[in-house]
This record gives C-alpha cells, sequence and structure tokens, in this order.
C-alpha cells in the first residue's frame, strides 16, 4: 500500500506538505470594538484587550513552533482594527500594493503599514487608487490571485492588483454581509498547479459557485457551521493548517485528507469579524 493512500487521486496526489511560510502581524494593542463597519462588530459587546493579546500572542507563537517567520509591525493608537494586518497589503514576488480601505476609521492604517515596508526596503510599493482591503480580499493560489468583490474591494481594484501584480486575477463575488472578505469564506490549503482550496459556497454569487468549481474540482466545501465561526478564516504551510477551533467539522475533513489542522481560541478578535488569517499577512 503506497504512503499516499486513502488521498485522492488527481493532481494534488502527493501528502500534504509544509512550506516555510514569512508572515507580518501587528499586535492588538489597541484593540477594540468602537465601530461597526460589519455584522459582527457590536460596540455595546465588551471587548477583553488582554484576552485579545493573549490570543493573538499565541497564535504569533504556532507560527514560530512551526518554523515560521513572524515580523511584527507596531501597533497605533486610535487604529483598533490594525491587528488585522491580512489587510493593509498584498505582498507578491518582493511588490507590495499597499491597501485602501473602504471605512474612513481604518484609512490611516493603510500609511502606516506603507512606511514599515519602505523602512524595510521594499522598492517597488505602489498604493492601491481604489478601494482595495488587501489580503483580506485577494487569495494567491500560486498561479493565480482569487479576488473578492461585493462589500469592500472595488472590482476596479482587481484590475490595478493584475496590472500591478502581473498576476492573473479572478474577481469572485460575495453575497452573504457575514462573510464581508473573501478570507471568511476563502482560503488556499496548498499552492501550486493543482492548488487546493477550501470555501463556503452558499457566501459566493452563483456565477462566482460555478468558476471555483470548475476552476477547484477537489475543493473541501465548508459546512454553514464551519462558516460561521469564521473556520475559513484559516492560514496553511500547505500542511498545518491554523483555524479557529469552532470548525470542528473543517478540523475531522481536513485530517482525514492528511493536513494537520491546529484550532486556535480566536474569540476575542472574532468580536470584530476576525481570525487567524486576518491578523496574518504573508510575504508571498
Ligand atoms: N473589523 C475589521 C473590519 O471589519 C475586521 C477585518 C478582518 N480582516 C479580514 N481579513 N477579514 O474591517
Amino acid at each position: 500500500m503506497s504512503v499516499t493512500a486513502g488521498l485522492p487521486a488527481g493532481p494534488v496526489a502527493a501528502r500534504p506538505r509544509a512550506t516555510a511560510r514569512h508572515y507580518v502581524m501587528c499586535p492588538p494593542e489597541h484593540f477594540a470594538v468602537e465601530y461597526s463597519i460589519n455584522p459582527w462588530m457590536d460596540p455595546a459587546a465588551p471587548v477583553d484587550a488582554a484576552r485579545a493579546m493573549r490570543q493573538w500572542t499565541e497564535l504569533k507563537g504556532v507560527y514560530e513552533r512551526l518554523g515560521h517567520t513572524v515580523e511584527v509591525v507596531p501597533a497605533e493608537p486610535g487604529l483598533p482594527d490594525m491587528v488585522f494586518a491580512a489587510n493593509s497589503a498584498t505582498v507578491l514576488g518582493g511588490t507590495v500594493l499597499g491597501a485602501r480601505f473602504r471605512a474612513p476609521q481604518r484609512a490611516a492604517e493603510a500609511e502606516h503599514f506603507r512606511r514599515w515596508f519602505a523602512a524595510r526596503g521594499h522598492r517597488e510599493l505602489v498604493m492601491a487608487s481604489r478601494t482595495n482591503e488587501a489580503e483580506g480580499d485577494f487569495a494567491w493560489t500560486g498561479e493565480v490571485l482569487l479576488a473578492g468583490t461585493g462589500f469592500r474591494t472595488d472590482p476596479a481594484a482587481h484590475a490595478e492588483a493584475q496590472e500591478v501584480l502581473g498576476v492573473p486575477v479572478v474577481s469572485l463575488t460575495l453575497t452573504d454581509p457575514r462573510y464581508y472578505h473573501l478570507d471568511t469564506a476563502l482560503f488556499v490549503l496548498e499552492r501550486g498547479p493543482g492548488a487546493r482550496i477550501a470555501y463556503f459556497p452558499d457566501a459566493f454569487s452563483p456565477g462566482s459557485r460555478r468558476v471555483l468549481r470548475r476552476m477547484f474540482p477537489d475543493a473541501v466545501l465548508a459546512t454553514e457551521a464551519d462558516a460561521s465561526c469564521l473556520g475559513l478564516n484559516g492560514v496553511s504551510d500547505g500542511l498545518n493548517v491554523v483555524l479557529p477551533a469552532e470548525a470542528s467539522g473543517l478540523v475531522t475533513r481536513l485530517t482525514d485528507l492528511g493536513y494537520r489542522p491546529i484550532p486556535v481560541d480566536i474569540s476575542e478578535l472574532r468580536k470584530s469579524g476576525g481570525g487567524p488569517k486576518c491578523c496574518t499577512l504573508e510575504l508571498h
């Protein structure tokens, strides 16, 4: 019996394999829910900032124990959502495409990250001219950039990303306000040709669902229960999959497919509509 027995045949026939990743995070030092720009946010509900910090620190520790590199951008007072670093830039092949936020409350985050990337020595640094919430709405499969729209990122920003980053962009339309960013409804498990993704079909328009079925016939389809705890806000290194602990159905499915799920407690950050992926910007 071969070692891949039990895994499906097809493009992803090999056993899932981890590759080293480079992440950028920002501590939830000034984390709060002071305004509401998505259905998860209730400014009247209490938020425990110390608990949010413990959850974030644990998430960072998980990446480091897996052998990944984590760089930290300092948090700025007055920007309670800055912990969601994934929204601030899309970085591919050394080119940084900086964000332009839809909500005025988050607008200033983009400039802090731009300065951080500039200080880090990035020369190819372009700021988006249209609303562009970066990895919140862009997912790199290794071949194409999947791009969400419907609530935040402007479809014109998809064309701009293609132009700036020089990679093919596939636009997908989100239709459920709870899944306002692409990364709340879809994530990449394995990159490369024959990439594998996980997603929640109901979060997408009928046409986008057909596109996803056509491009990713062996995708892992999440249930409502997995999606509604932000279970699709996962971070995979090709083998280890960090995801919210409540996504138990997804944990079982991924284990059966040969992945190693790493459930984390992200409950405090979820009060702002975020999960592990939102806190994690990847330098591709
Ligand atoms: N409160 C933030 C917002 O609504 C949460 C962002 C979460 N980030 C993400 N990549 N989905 O903008």
